[in-house]
């Protein structure tokens, strides 16, 4: 739960609104005086009405910090963050697929963030948001990268390419086609970052002599995680295209 400074330490991490506010039930056993509808201590619109914990039973408590949470994960985002001061903004330049962007950049916001909020290419998919599922990879001067654990004011005069960028003049990037070809999908969310990263691979590996074989392109393929499952076709589309490519 968010907390904000300058509020006593045994409050709840919870403030309490007016029911009219929000118009919602009241929990069960709450007395009047401290009971409704309860958003997130961060948020400044509301009119704050303290209550104690103390006030309430365990199974109150619980009632109203299960209700709050709701409530928080409801809050717009732009609700819940400061808005940065002109100090704070950071210009940058970056050029995505091949097409250069002048920015200005909260320098908070992620790579992820910028390419679907703002660039509005939203291929890269955000999945966990934490580096655990490889959906939000995309590929920064040819390496693969997170784009969800990544800010995007570090990759000023960056060059990203992002599943949008790699197909060339209408024609799919090859590991576009073996994917169709060797039905390397089933729902689709992970294959953006499942081809980023394959295109990646394929860069790490390119002009080694070494054959690439299933069991090395499961391990470098294992930070994008497939929950239909597709890997062993995953793992056939990449071994064709890196035959072509190397042979
Ligand atoms: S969304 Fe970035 S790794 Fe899951
Ligand atoms: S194809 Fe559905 S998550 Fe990979």
């Amino acid at each position: 739960m968010p907390t904000c400074s300058g509020l006593p330490s045994r409050l709840p991490t919870f403030l309490a609104a007016p029911p009219s506010a929000v118009g919602n039930r009241v929990p069960d056993g709450i007395r009047p005086h401290n009971y409704s509808l309860l958003r997130p201590a961060c948020n400044p619109h509301l009119p704050i009405v303290e209550f104690s914990r103390d006030d309430l039973s365990r199974r109150d408590f619980m009632n109203v910090a299960s209700l709050s949470a709701g409530i928080a994960a409801t809050v717009p985002l732009a609700e819940a963050q400061t808005v940065p001061s002109a100090s704070e903004i950071v210009d940058c330049a970056i050029t995505v697929n091949g097409r250069e962007y002048a920015l200005t950049l909260d320098p908070r916001i992620t790579l992820l963030d910028l390419l679907r909020e703002r660039l509005h290419l939203t291929g890269a998919k955000k999945g966990c948001d934490h580096g655990q599922c490889g959906a939000c990879t995309v590929l920064s001067g040819g390496t693969r990268i997170n784009s969800c654990l990544s800010l995007a004011v570090t990759h000023n005069g960056d060059f990203i390419t992002t599943i949008e960028g790699l197909a060339r003049n209408g024609d799919l990037h090859p590991l576009q086609a073996a994917f169709i070809e060797h039905d390397g999908f089933q729902c689709g969310y992970c294959t953006p970052g499942q081809i980023c990263s394959a295109a990646g691979l394929l860069n790490e590996v390119r002009g080694r002599a070494k054959p690439l074989d299933d069991a090395e392109i499961r391990e470098r393929m294992s930070g994008n995680i497939c929950r239909c499952g597709a890997y062993p076709n995953i793992v056939a589309a990449i071994k064709a295209v890196r035959g072509r490519v190397a042979g």
